[in-house]
């Protein structure tokens, strides 16, 4: 016989012998709430690879043994899994079971709408605090099917979702491991087509820098009703978190949002980095922590200020938020010192000096 009981996880080691992509849903609720997860798998999902790089929890790449529950104030394991379940009963562990039951809600779903009926939900789900997901977003989640995700979502939203979800992870790692788009597009349409309410949760806004008119064009021509539902960009959200104003009425009229991943002077670049510095509004620049150096420089170059005041938010929304402040001519550097990964947002303009006196 099992009973609800709840457990204080804050600040206690929390061991997962799963890193599946089914497992997201309860690990990031555990991460939301402030437990030191240890993810022991020789395999894992590329969310949780990547939560591990950026030092949000910490993962062994081998099977789980009953060493591992050490200090644990608690096991999460999936029902199969014996030996965790043995472990857990013999040192006395609380044993948390991840639901896995994803065919019965799928099958449900299929059965209950019928092939061909299903819809896909451009979801934009803000810079990653669950907080900063639209109620609309949050209803789509919780009546979804199949939730679609990548890293830069508001992960721990996915604990709002029905049990029997089926999680995808497809996460893109910059200049790393990620699912080729085309299979992304499949996927999205291959369980829409069965009939499965199908949400696609991006990170910020579909639209900006998320590639949601590509999936939206592929579920279009497949025949598939497609909602779109917008999200909070991090080129707003992240600056605001960090309390700069991206327009001020007493220093800029206007601010540009540009990706950095492909530096000027590169034969890719579609963007006029000479007039960028000319322009005289508020620059924000996404997916420029590589390129930063040279996107800084030629700015200088191109005549803006070296002591233009400029500021990088790494991890806006999330408990790992930080911010590092200084100007045109340092910005690249005291981003590379503090060790900054993405996901960051640089602004570059007068309002990233701006500061409230408290008093
Ligand atoms: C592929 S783009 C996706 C942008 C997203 N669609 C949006 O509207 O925010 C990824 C980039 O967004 C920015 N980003 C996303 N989430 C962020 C966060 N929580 N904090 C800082 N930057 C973030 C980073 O520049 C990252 O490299």
């Amino acid at each position: 016989m099992s009973y609800r009981a709840s457990l204080e996880v804050s600040g206690r080691r929390v061991v997962c012998a799963t890193g599946d992509a089914q497992a997201l849903r309860t690990i990031t609720g555990l991460l939301a709430e402030g437990a030191l997860v240890h993810v022991v798998a020789p395999e894992v999902a590329t969310t949780v690879r990547d939560l591990a790089d950026r030092g949000l929890l910490t993962w062994v790449p081998h099977a789980f043994a009953p060493a591992d529950l050490m200090r644990a104030a608690l096991v999460v394991a999936p029902a199969e899994d014996d030996s965790a379940r043995s472990a857990a009963a013999e040192f006395g562990v609380p044993l948390l079971v991840v639901d896995r039951d994803s065919d019965t809600a799928a099958s449900a779903a299929a059965g209950g709408d019928g092939p061909g009926r299903g819809e896909v939900i451009l979801v934009g789900g803000g810079p990653g605090d669950p907080g900063l997901l639209t109620v609309a977003g949050l209803e789509a989640l919780r009546q979804a099917d199949v939730v679609v995700t990548d890293r830069l979502a508001p992960l721990a939203a996915l604990e709002e979702t029905r049990p029997g979800v089926e999680i995808i992870d497809v996460s893109k790692i910059p200049r790393g491991e990620f699912t080729p788009q085309e299979q992304i597009n499949a996927i999205l349409i291959e369980h829409a087509q069965a009939g499965r309410r199908v949400v696609r949760l991006k990170g910020g806004d579909s639209f900006v820098f998320g590639r949601g008119g590509e999936e939206w064009e592929a579920c279009a021509a497949a025949g598939l009703p497609v909602r779109v539902i917008p999200g909070v960009s991090s080129a707003i959200a992240a600056p605001a978190l960090a309390g700069i104003p991206l327009t001020h009425r007493t220093m800029t009229q206007g601010f540009a949002v540009v990706s950095g991943h492909l530096p000027p002077g590169d034969p890719g670049s579609t963007l006029d980095w000479s007039a960028l510095a000319r322009a005289g509004v508020t620059l924000v620049i996404l997916m420029g922590v590589a390129t930063l150096p040279a996107i800084t420089e030629h700015l200088q170059a191109e005549g803006l200020s070296r002591e233009t005041p400029a500021v990088t938010i790494a991890d806006a929304g999330l408990p790992s938020q930080r911010t590092v402040r200084g100007q045109l001519a340092d910005i690249a550097e005291q981003t590379r010192i503090a060790g900054i990964k993405p996901p960051a947002v640089t602004v570059i303009g007068e309002v990233a000096g701006f500061r409230v006196d408290r008093g």
